[in-house]
């Protein structure tokens, strides 16, 4: 299991007399030409925070508010933040979800640093060379850390693109007895001109799938997990399953009557763009709980990818069920991969440059949403059939029970990273492993 790390530093990526530090593998210190320095400073702290509604969370923070800061940039800004704790007893960190820092950014206790304790600091410093829509959250004890507040977003954008005229950040989160989407709980109203451009960037927060239904317009999913798909084509009347951790970039023009984005098929759940001077009462939205699922694998049209994932270096293979494994010590019957529980699940190896290929096979009940640090995955096939549009790169996909994924990365960010399932009450119980540079 995740164990609370606080001492010991940064490992090195050893292996055969490598002598690289994961703690010298950082990131730089200047923005690229042109670009300008974002200072932050996130404080971490247990607080309560009264949601919109009236709800109060007893919540584990970033600056005392859910969720943390929006961190925003523009491409070739350097990013430079600085993490502090008060009072989070377990520690914190800052993970980049999906941003592909240098090794020592990346927030990973235990592997890339140590977490920072109650008077503790780390500072964290990148440039923001990668467009999109991306998030952060603690790595230490991300269960119960995250599930308690302690996430925010990081969306990039393009040097040269005029915003949407419309542009929202719509992470979603459930509390105990709260859902939050953006900063709202409940449902949220945003006025909209009609022949707006609208752009709404979907970030999963949670340990299981949502659901997104988005009524009264055509739209285009222009993103998944921050990279841009090639030609997406407008489709209507389909639902967005997201993956726990994933982002969705969905882009339509407003029309002349409202639209509403349905969370899990809830009419009380989600988000309504009311068209200015729209006078009258909302029509319901209809019922979206049979509208089929939009099939990621097949959407958008081919495109050149930059490698032959026929002829890869490495392959390796997981099997993600449940074993008898140790947690805590103690024989437990817990989620695991290939019959082990983390630290027990050999390191995957890899040399600098390696073309990777990598099997995912779901033999469990349960959904495993497999995500991999520091790299995006290209999918190649899920249950044999090959992905037939645009070329999907992913960084959390959803292996839903008896499915079998395959997926292929260049090796090309040296470093010690991470490899779970980010359902992260399983990563908790040791569903993950690292992969490793020799
Ligand atoms: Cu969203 Cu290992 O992280
Ligand atoms: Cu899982």
């Amino acid at each position: 299991p995740e164990a609370v790390v606080t001492g010991g530093g940064p490992r090195r990526a050893a292996g055969s007399g490598a002598t690289v530090s994961v703690a010298d593998l950082r990131g730089a210190r200047e923005p690229a030409p042109g670009g300008t320095t974002r200072r932050h400073t996130l404080t971490a702290r247990t607080a309560t925070v009264r949601l919109p509604s009236g709800h109060d969370v007893d919540a584990w923070t970033y600056d005392g508010q859910l969720p943390g800061p929006a961190i925003t940039a523009t491409e070739g800004d350097l990013i430079e933040l600085t993490l502090r704790n008060t009072d989070i007893e377990d520690g914190v960190t800052l993970h980049w979800h999906g941003y592909d820092v240098p090794c020592g950014e990346d927030g990973a206790p235990g592997a890339t640093q140590d977490a920072v304790t109650p008077g503790g600091e780390f500072v964290y410093r990148f440039r923001a060379d990668q467009v999109g829509t991306y998030w952060y959250h603690t790595h230490q004890t991300s269960h119960p850390g995250v599930r308690r507040g302690l996430y925010g977003t990081l969306v990039v954008t393009p040097r040269q693109a005029e915003p949407a005229e419309l542009d929202l950040t719509l992470p979603v989160h459930t509390f105990d007895d709260a859902v939050v989407i953006g900063n709202q709980d409940g449902r949220t109203v945003h006025p909209a001109r009609p022949g707006a451009p609208v752009r709404l960037r979907l970030v999963n927060t949670d340990s299981d799938p949502h659901r997104f239904a988005l009524t009264g317009a055509a739209f285009r999913v222009v993103a998944v997990d921050g990279r841009d798909l090639n030609q997406p084509g407008e489709v209507r009347d389909v639902g967005l399953r997201l993956p726990a951790g994933g982002r969705y970039d969905v882009v339509l023009t407003m029309p002349d009557i409202p639209v509403a984005l349905l969370l899990d098929n809830d009419r009380d759940r989600g988000v309504l763009l009311r068209p200015t001077e729209h006078t009258g009462d909302d029509p319901a939205p209809p019922d979206t709980s049979d509208w089929p699922e939009l099939d990621l694998l097949h959407y958008g049209e081919p495109a050149a990818v930059p490698f032959d994932a026929d002829h890869a270096d490495r392959h390796f293979t997981v099997v993600l069920d449940r074993a008898l494994t140790l947690v805590d010590g103690r024989p437990a019957y817990a989620q695991a991969v290939n019959g082990r529980g983390h630290p027990s699940i050999p390191d995957q190896l890899v040399a600098e440059g390696d073309l990777v290929r990598f099997t995912v096979v779901n033999r469990s009940l349960e959904t495993h949403p497999w995500h991999l640090h520091g790299h995006p995955v290209l999918i190649l096939s899920r249950d044999g059939t090959r992905s037939s549009g645009s070329p999907l790169w992913m960084d959390t996909f959803d292996v839903r029970p008896g499915e079998v994924w395959e997926v292929a990365f260049r090796a090309d960010n040296p470093g010690i990273w991470i490899n779970h399932c980010h359902n992260l009450v399983h990563q908790d119980q040791g569903m993950m492993l690292q992969l490793v540079y020799d």
